[in-house]
């Protein structure tokens, strides 16, 4: 990860971290994220379709593969031992690169995504020139934003943001992160 991707070469997505590999996601990925995301308490957080079936993890599946561009990178999460988990996503919104990510909810608490998540910015700023990265988080999700403070992300203001799984706008704390900002987080 020690140079910028120049346009034409291809983009490498594979991520080791102590406990879990981010690589590009395949269709054959489609059935745990059907199960993972079709959890209420995994979408509540989400602004992903609800009820949440194959065809729409097909979908998000079929609609990276040809991208070649850091800030519209998706990764899958396998954890060392059980293979698929979550993932972690960049895509492009108001210029800047828009962090989305899930953990499937057997996982939760044990300081994985907030290991996916460090690994996936690194990689992105790595990757690009680019300064800011935007993410957010409903107003009542707490593990969330603990993953983005440790991170270096700052809360920028509220928006309203519909949830499908909760049929509601509902209150949405907006966040950004700087490059100054993650370096220093991260020592
Ligand atoms: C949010 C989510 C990704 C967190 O994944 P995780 O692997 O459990 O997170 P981690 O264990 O790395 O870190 C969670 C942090 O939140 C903290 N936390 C957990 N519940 C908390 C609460 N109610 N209040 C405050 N902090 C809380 C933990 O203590 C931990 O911080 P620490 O490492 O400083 O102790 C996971 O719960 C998830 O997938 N949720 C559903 C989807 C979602 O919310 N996606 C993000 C949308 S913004």
């Amino acid at each position: 990860m020690s140079h910028y991707l120049n346009g034409k070469e291809k983009m490498d997505r594979t991520i080791h971290t102590e406990r879990l590999l981010l690589r590009a996601p395949k269709l054959s990925d489609a059935n745990w994220i059907t199960k993972g995301l079709s959890n209420f308490t995994v979408a509540g957080n989400m602004l992903v379709p609800h009820p949440f079936e194959i065809d729409h993890a097909l979908e998000w599946l079929l609609q990276e593969k040809n991208s070649n561009v850091p800030a519209e990178a998706q990764f899958c999460i396998d954890h060392q031992k059980d293979g698929g988990v979550g993932s972690v996503s960049f895509r492009r919104k108001s210029g800047n690169a828009q962090l989305g990510y899930w953990l499937d909810e057997h996982y939760w608490g044990r300081g994985i995504m907030s290991e996916a998540v460090k690994a996936a910015v690194q990689w992105y700023y790595a990757s690009t020139r680019a300064d800011i990265i935007t993410s957010g988080v409903f107003h009542f999700n707490m593990a969330s934003l603990a993953v983005q403070h440790k991170l270096g992300f700052v809360e920028t203001g509220r928006s309203e943001v519909y949830c499908p799984a909760r049929a509601a706008d509902i209150e949405h704390i907006d966040t950004e992160l700087t490059r100054e900002a993650f370096e220093a987080a991260i020592i």
